[in-house]
């Protein structure tokens, strides 16, 4: 049986790099699938590609930042799929990269409601239905960066996507003996548009890859084979973890 069979999930994010990688796994492992992004287009094609396969999926597009989107999301996943077990709240965004004396107010508080205000409001809408399905697995994807290194510029990027570590760690505690898990990816350097965009010139990309002890950036189908264990009953004694899918960026000091 498919590792995902007969399950519902929510994939953020959905519309490129990891998080459109990531629901292409987890249709491909038998999982319904409510996908979500700012660019409808981009979702109607992912839609189209995993039904092609045979698979299950509905777009629902808007800003992730709108509370309503959250709550239509989850409804979206018990009205048309039954109910809901998975969700990997993975959208974010960079934000405004300076150095934090120079960041703006407006620009913080916008990483800050993208990155970790509708992750939250997400998993606020995701915990009943997943209540209503007797447990669940709760996937944010976080990041290297605050958890594991300090990079310049990225002061709200850093602070927004740490604090995802700690609403997964409440989370786990919170909703453990009802049988709801909560993880976070602390994911490495990832050949997508916002890897690429945080890393611009050969010599930035050079140093990004030279963090990871692996000595190169991951592709997004990495990440997304670790989103899948999280969201799988394969990680079920697997809770409040901030688990490295790094290529060794906490360890590396070369
Ligand atoms: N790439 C890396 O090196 C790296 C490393 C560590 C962690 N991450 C994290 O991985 C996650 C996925 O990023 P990625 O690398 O796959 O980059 P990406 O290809 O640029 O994907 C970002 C996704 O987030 C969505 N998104 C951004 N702002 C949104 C908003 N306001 N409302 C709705 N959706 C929004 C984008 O969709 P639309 O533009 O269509 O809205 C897109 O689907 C992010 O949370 C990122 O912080 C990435």
């Amino acid at each position: 049986m498919s590792a995902l069979e007969g399950k519902v999930a929510i994939v953020t994010g959905a519309s490129s790099g990891i998080g459109r990688a990531a629901a292409l796994l987890f249709a491909c492992q038998g999982a319904k699938l409510v996908v979500t992004a700012r660019r409808a287009v981009e979702l109607d094609a992912l839609v189209a590609e995993i039904e092609g396969h045979g698979g299950q999926a509905v777009a629902c597009p808007g800003d992730i930042a709108d509370e309503s989107l959250a709550r239509a999301l989850t409804e979206t996943a018990v009205g048309r799929f039954g109910g809901l077990d998975i969700a990997l709240n993975n959208a974010g965004q960079l934000g405004e990269t300076a150095p934090a004396s120079d960041i703006s107010l407006a620009g913080w508080r916008e990483t800050v409601e993208v990155n970790l205000t509708a992750a939250f409001a997400c998993a606020k809408y995701q915990l009943p239905a997943m209540l209503a399905r007797g447990g669940g697995s709760i996937v944010f994807t976080s990041t290297i960066v605050g958890h594991e290194v300090g990079l310049p510029g990225m002061a709200a990027y850093a602070a927004s996507k740490a604090g995802l570590v700690g609403l997964t760690r409440v989370i786990a505690a919170e909703y453990g003996v009802q049988r709801i898990r909560a993880n976070a990816l602390v994911v490495g350097g990832t050949d997508t548009p916002m890897g690429r965009a945080a890393a611009q010139t050969p010599e930035a990309h050079a140093f990004v890859e030279s963090l990871h002890a692996l000595k190169r950036i991951a592709v997004p189908e990495e990440i997304a084979q670790a989103a899948l264990f999280l969201a799988s009953d394969a990680s079920s004694f697997v809770t409040g973890a901030a688990m490295p899918v790094d290529g060794g960026v906490s360890i590396n000091r070369a």
